[in-house]
Protein backbone atom coordinates (compact mmCIF):
# COMPACT_ATOMS: atom_id res chain seq x y z
CA UNK A 1 0.00 0.00 0.00
CA UNK A 2 1.31 3.46 -1.28
CA UNK A 3 0.97 6.22 1.77
CA UNK A 4 0.57 9.91 0.29
CA UNK A 5 2.64 12.88 1.54
CA UNK A 6 -0.98 14.61 2.97
CA UNK A 7 -1.93 10.83 4.93
CA UNK A 8 1.59 10.40 6.45
CA UNK A 9 1.45 14.42 7.55
CA UNK A 10 -2.42 13.50 8.69
CA UNK A 11 -0.78 10.42 10.27
CA UNK A 12 2.16 12.50 12.39
CA UNK A 13 -0.54 15.09 13.40
CA UNK A 14 -2.84 12.54 14.89
CA UNK A 15 -0.15 10.73 16.72
CA UNK A 16 1.83 14.09 18.26
CA UNK A 17 -1.95 15.46 19.26
CA UNK A 18 -2.49 12.02 20.75
CA UNK A 19 0.39 12.43 22.96
CA UNK A 20 0.07 16.23 23.56
CA UNK A 21 -3.18 15.23 25.22
CA UNK A 22 -1.43 11.91 27.33
CA UNK A 23 1.28 14.38 28.60
CA UNK A 24 -1.44 17.32 29.50
CA UNK A 25 -3.25 14.69 31.44
CA UNK A 26 0.01 14.30 33.38
CA UNK A 27 0.79 10.93 31.63
CA UNK A 28 3.90 9.95 29.62
CA UNK A 29 4.06 12.35 26.55
CA UNK A 30 3.70 9.42 24.13
CA UNK A 31 1.60 6.32 23.66
CA UNK A 32 2.08 3.06 24.38
CA UNK A 33 2.49 1.48 21.17
CA UNK A 34 5.80 2.54 19.85
CA UNK A 35 4.85 4.39 17.41
CA UNK A 36 5.83 8.39 18.31
CA UNK A 37 9.33 10.16 18.47
CA UNK A 38 10.78 9.76 22.13
CA UNK A 39 8.50 6.89 23.40
CA UNK A 40 11.41 4.98 24.58
CA UNK A 41 11.87 7.55 26.80
CA UNK A 42 8.50 7.03 28.27
CA UNK A 43 9.26 4.10 30.71
CA UNK A 44 12.50 5.74 31.66
CA UNK A 45 15.22 2.78 30.44
CA UNK A 46 16.81 4.78 27.45
CA UNK A 47 18.08 8.64 27.11
CA UNK A 48 17.55 8.63 23.21
CA UNK A 49 14.52 11.14 23.54
CA UNK A 50 13.20 13.02 25.72
CA UNK A 51 13.65 14.66 29.11
CA UNK A 52 16.87 12.46 29.40
CA UNK A 53 18.42 14.80 26.94
CA UNK A 54 17.98 17.98 29.81
CA UNK A 55 20.45 18.52 32.69
CA UNK A 56 18.79 19.14 36.01
CA UNK A 57 19.24 23.03 36.02
CA UNK A 58 17.55 23.22 32.87
CA UNK A 59 14.34 20.51 33.84
CA UNK A 60 14.08 23.17 37.18
CA UNK A 61 13.10 26.22 34.88
CA UNK A 62 10.41 24.20 33.39
CA UNK A 63 6.88 23.58 34.27
CA UNK A 64 6.13 19.68 35.07
CA UNK A 65 4.27 19.57 31.99
CA UNK A 66 6.94 20.80 29.37
CA UNK A 67 9.07 18.45 30.46
CA UNK A 68 6.68 15.73 30.53
CA UNK A 69 5.86 16.51 26.57
CA UNK A 70 9.78 16.71 25.93
CA UNK A 71 9.88 14.37 22.76
CA UNK A 72 12.77 15.42 21.09
CA UNK A 73 16.23 13.69 19.99
CA UNK A 74 18.70 16.55 21.59
CA UNK A 75 19.06 19.94 23.18
CA UNK A 76 19.14 22.14 20.37
CA UNK A 77 19.22 25.34 22.95
CA UNK A 78 22.79 23.39 24.61
CA UNK A 79 24.00 23.92 20.59
CA UNK A 80 23.13 27.22 19.74
CA UNK A 81 24.43 29.30 21.73
CA UNK A 82 21.96 32.26 22.06
CA UNK A 83 22.41 35.61 22.95
CA UNK A 84 20.26 38.34 24.66
CA UNK A 85 18.10 40.49 22.52
CA UNK A 86 18.07 37.46 19.49
CA UNK A 87 14.89 36.41 17.59
CA UNK A 88 14.97 32.84 18.29
CA UNK A 89 12.14 30.40 16.05
CA UNK A 90 11.76 26.62 17.10
CA UNK A 91 10.31 23.99 14.30
CA UNK A 92 7.84 21.43 15.25
CA UNK A 93 8.22 23.43 18.53
CA UNK A 94 5.70 20.55 20.65
CA UNK A 95 4.97 21.15 24.13
CA UNK A 96 7.31 24.13 24.10
CA UNK A 97 10.53 23.04 26.34
CA UNK A 98 12.89 24.12 23.85
CA UNK A 99 10.71 27.67 23.52
CA UNK A 100 10.55 28.41 26.90
CA UNK A 101 14.22 27.71 27.81
CA UNK A 102 14.95 29.86 24.55
CA UNK A 103 12.90 33.07 25.39
CA UNK A 104 14.82 32.69 28.73
CA UNK A 105 18.21 32.69 27.13
CA UNK A 106 17.62 35.75 25.10
CA UNK A 107 15.83 37.72 27.56
CA UNK A 108 12.75 40.59 27.50
CA UNK A 109 14.63 42.30 24.53
CA UNK A 110 14.71 38.98 23.14
CA UNK A 111 11.35 36.95 21.06
CA UNK A 112 11.05 33.56 21.19
CA UNK A 113 8.66 31.72 18.41
CA UNK A 114 7.54 28.21 18.20
CA UNK A 115 5.83 26.92 15.52
CA UNK A 116 3.79 23.51 15.19
CA UNK A 117 1.04 22.40 13.56
CA UNK A 118 -1.17 20.16 16.16
CA UNK A 119 -3.18 22.23 17.84
CA UNK A 120 -3.44 20.46 20.85
CA UNK A 121 0.76 20.83 21.13
CA UNK A 122 -0.28 24.33 20.56
CA UNK A 123 -2.16 24.29 23.82
CA UNK A 124 -0.14 22.73 25.83
CA UNK A 125 3.18 24.82 24.97
CA UNK A 126 1.41 27.89 25.41
CA UNK A 127 -0.27 26.42 29.38
CA UNK A 128 3.52 26.49 29.91
CA UNK A 129 4.56 28.84 29.09
CA UNK A 130 2.39 31.22 31.11
CA UNK A 131 3.00 28.86 34.11
CA UNK A 132 6.60 29.10 33.61
CA UNK A 133 5.93 33.13 33.53
CA UNK A 134 7.52 33.46 29.97
CA UNK A 135 6.44 36.99 27.96
CA UNK A 136 8.73 36.71 25.14
CA UNK A 137 7.55 33.16 23.81
CA UNK A 138 4.45 33.39 20.65
CA UNK A 139 3.14 29.98 19.06
CA UNK A 140 2.34 29.86 15.54
CA UNK A 141 0.38 27.69 13.66
CA UNK A 142 1.55 26.01 10.44
CA UNK A 143 3.77 23.62 9.01
CA UNK A 144 7.44 24.29 8.87
CA UNK A 145 7.31 23.41 4.89
CA UNK A 146 6.02 26.99 4.76
CA UNK A 147 7.02 29.07 7.61
CA UNK A 148 4.39 32.39 8.52
CA UNK A 149 7.31 34.50 9.37
CA UNK A 150 8.53 37.32 6.55
CA UNK A 151 12.47 36.85 5.49
CA UNK A 152 15.27 37.75 7.13
CA UNK A 153 13.39 38.01 10.53
CA UNK A 154 14.86 35.16 12.46
CA UNK A 155 18.61 35.23 13.97
CA UNK A 156 18.15 31.39 14.91
CA UNK A 157 16.50 28.15 14.14
CA UNK A 158 16.33 25.57 16.19
CA UNK A 159 14.34 22.44 16.08
CA UNK A 160 14.20 19.32 18.20
CA UNK A 161 13.25 15.63 16.03
CA UNK A 162 11.21 17.47 13.67
CA UNK A 163 12.68 17.54 10.34
CA UNK A 164 12.82 14.21 9.66
CA UNK A 165 9.15 14.07 10.22
CA UNK A 166 8.75 16.70 7.08
CA UNK A 167 7.39 15.02 3.93
CA UNK A 168 8.94 17.92 2.21
CA UNK A 169 12.63 18.24 3.50
CA UNK A 170 14.13 20.29 0.93
CA UNK A 171 11.08 22.57 1.33
CA UNK A 172 11.96 23.11 4.88
CA UNK A 173 15.54 24.00 4.22
CA UNK A 174 14.49 26.49 1.78
CA UNK A 175 11.90 28.19 3.98
CA UNK A 176 14.93 28.00 7.26
CA UNK A 177 16.93 29.45 4.76
CA UNK A 178 14.35 32.09 3.67
CA UNK A 179 13.72 33.84 7.01
CA UNK A 180 17.01 33.88 8.86
CA UNK A 181 18.89 36.96 8.23
CA UNK A 182 22.15 36.72 6.04
CA UNK A 183 24.51 35.43 8.80
CA UNK A 184 21.58 33.66 10.66
CA UNK A 185 22.59 30.26 12.24
CA UNK A 186 20.48 26.87 12.88
CA UNK A 187 21.03 24.58 15.85
CA UNK A 188 19.41 21.57 15.09
CA UNK A 189 18.88 18.24 16.50
CA UNK A 190 17.07 15.39 14.49
CA UNK A 191 17.72 11.99 13.86
CA UNK A 192 19.98 11.34 11.05
CA UNK A 193 21.14 8.22 9.21
CA UNK A 194 24.77 7.11 7.96
CA UNK A 195 25.22 7.64 4.23
CA UNK A 196 25.18 3.74 4.10
CA UNK A 197 21.69 3.14 4.53
CA UNK A 198 19.42 3.51 1.63
CA UNK A 199 15.70 4.84 2.32
CA UNK A 200 14.65 1.37 2.50
CA UNK A 201 16.95 0.69 5.10
CA UNK A 202 16.19 3.20 7.12
CA UNK A 203 12.36 2.12 7.30
CA UNK A 204 13.27 -1.18 8.23
CA UNK A 205 14.59 0.56 11.47
CA UNK A 206 12.17 2.06 12.38
CA UNK A 207 8.39 3.89 11.93
CA UNK A 208 8.07 7.05 10.17
CA UNK A 209 6.00 9.11 13.43
CA UNK A 210 8.77 7.36 15.63
CA UNK A 211 11.20 9.87 13.81
CA UNK A 212 13.52 6.97 12.26
CA UNK A 213 12.01 6.23 8.67
CA UNK A 214 11.98 9.56 7.06
CA UNK A 215 15.21 10.54 8.73
CA UNK A 216 17.76 12.10 6.13
CA UNK A 217 21.49 10.98 5.58
CA UNK A 218 24.41 13.20 7.02
CA UNK A 219 25.38 13.41 3.07
CA UNK A 220 21.27 14.19 2.15
CA UNK A 221 21.76 17.04 5.09
CA UNK A 222 24.91 18.66 4.43
CA UNK A 223 23.87 18.61 0.10
CA UNK A 224 20.28 20.18 1.38
CA UNK A 225 21.84 22.74 3.83
CA UNK A 226 24.37 24.12 0.98
CA UNK A 227 22.06 23.92 -1.78
CA UNK A 228 19.80 26.30 0.78
CA UNK A 229 22.35 28.81 1.18
CA UNK A 230 24.42 27.60 4.07
CA UNK A 231 28.14 27.69 5.18
CA UNK A 232 29.99 26.07 7.86
CA UNK A 233 27.63 22.99 7.91
CA UNK A 234 28.36 20.54 10.52
CA UNK A 235 26.54 17.21 11.31
CA UNK A 236 27.75 15.57 14.22
CA UNK A 237 26.33 12.41 15.26
CA UNK A 238 26.31 12.26 19.40
CA UNK A 239 24.04 8.76 20.29
CA UNK A 240 22.91 5.84 18.93
CA UNK A 241 19.26 5.51 17.99
CA UNK A 242 19.07 2.50 15.86
CA UNK A 243 21.73 0.20 14.02
CA UNK A 244 23.65 3.23 11.76
CA UNK A 245 21.27 5.84 12.94
CA UNK A 246 21.96 8.56 15.82
CA UNK A 247 21.06 11.23 17.51
CA UNK A 248 23.08 14.29 15.70
CA UNK A 249 23.86 18.06 15.56
CA UNK A 250 23.35 19.59 12.74
CA UNK A 251 24.60 23.23 13.09
CA UNK A 252 25.34 25.88 10.24
CA UNK A 253 25.40 29.56 8.84
CA UNK A 254 23.38 31.08 6.11
CA UNK A 255 25.19 32.74 3.39
CA UNK A 256 25.33 36.50 2.50
CA UNK A 257 24.88 35.82 -0.83
CA UNK A 258 21.38 34.88 -3.08
CA UNK A 259 20.02 31.57 -2.23
CA UNK A 260 19.82 29.13 -5.36
CA UNK A 261 16.27 28.16 -5.49
CA UNK A 262 16.98 24.99 -7.30
CA UNK A 263 17.32 22.58 -4.49
CA UNK A 264 18.11 18.63 -4.83
CA UNK A 265 15.58 16.04 -4.08
CA UNK A 266 16.61 14.74 -0.70
CA UNK A 267 15.78 12.24 1.99
CA UNK A 268 13.26 9.79 2.33
CA UNK A 269 10.39 10.01 -0.40
CA UNK A 270 7.35 11.78 0.36
CA UNK A 271 5.40 8.84 -0.48
CA UNK A 272 5.85 5.71 1.50
CA UNK A 273 4.99 2.17 1.76
CA UNK A 274 6.82 2.35 5.17
CA UNK A 275 4.05 2.58 8.01
C1 LIG B 1 8.81 14.58 17.95
S1 LIG B 1 7.80 15.94 18.39
C2 LIG B 1 9.05 17.07 19.00
C3 LIG B 1 8.46 18.20 19.78
C4 LIG B 1 9.46 19.16 20.40
N1 LIG B 1 10.37 19.70 19.42
C5 LIG B 1 10.23 18.50 21.52
O1 LIG B 1 11.47 18.46 21.47
O2 LIG B 1 9.61 18.01 22.45
C6 LIG B 1 7.37 16.60 16.80
C7 LIG B 1 6.53 17.87 16.81
O3 LIG B 1 6.60 18.45 15.52
C8 LIG B 1 5.30 18.76 15.05
N2 LIG B 1 5.37 18.61 13.58
C9 LIG B 1 5.69 17.49 12.87
N3 LIG B 1 5.71 17.75 11.56
C10 LIG B 1 5.41 19.06 11.41
C11 LIG B 1 5.26 19.93 10.28
N4 LIG B 1 5.45 19.48 9.04
N5 LIG B 1 4.94 21.22 10.50
C12 LIG B 1 4.74 21.69 11.77
N6 LIG B 1 4.84 20.91 12.88
C13 LIG B 1 5.19 19.61 12.70
C14 LIG B 1 4.38 17.79 15.75
O4 LIG B 1 3.06 18.32 15.85
C15 LIG B 1 5.06 17.64 17.11
O5 LIG B 1 4.61 18.60 18.02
Amino acid sequence: MTTTADELREDVRRRYAEAAVAADAGGCGCTEDGGCCGNVACDGEAASFGEALYDAEQRGELPEAAVLASLGCGNPTAVAELREGETVLDLGSGGGIDVILSAKRVGPTGVAYGLDMTDEMLALARRNAQEAGIANAHFLKGVIEEIPLPAESVDVVISNCVINLSVDKPAVLAEIGRVLKPGGRIGISDVVAENRLSPEERARRGSYVGCVAGALSKGEYEAGLEAAGFDEISVDFTHDVADGMHGAIVKAVKRNEPVSRELPLVGASATSDCC
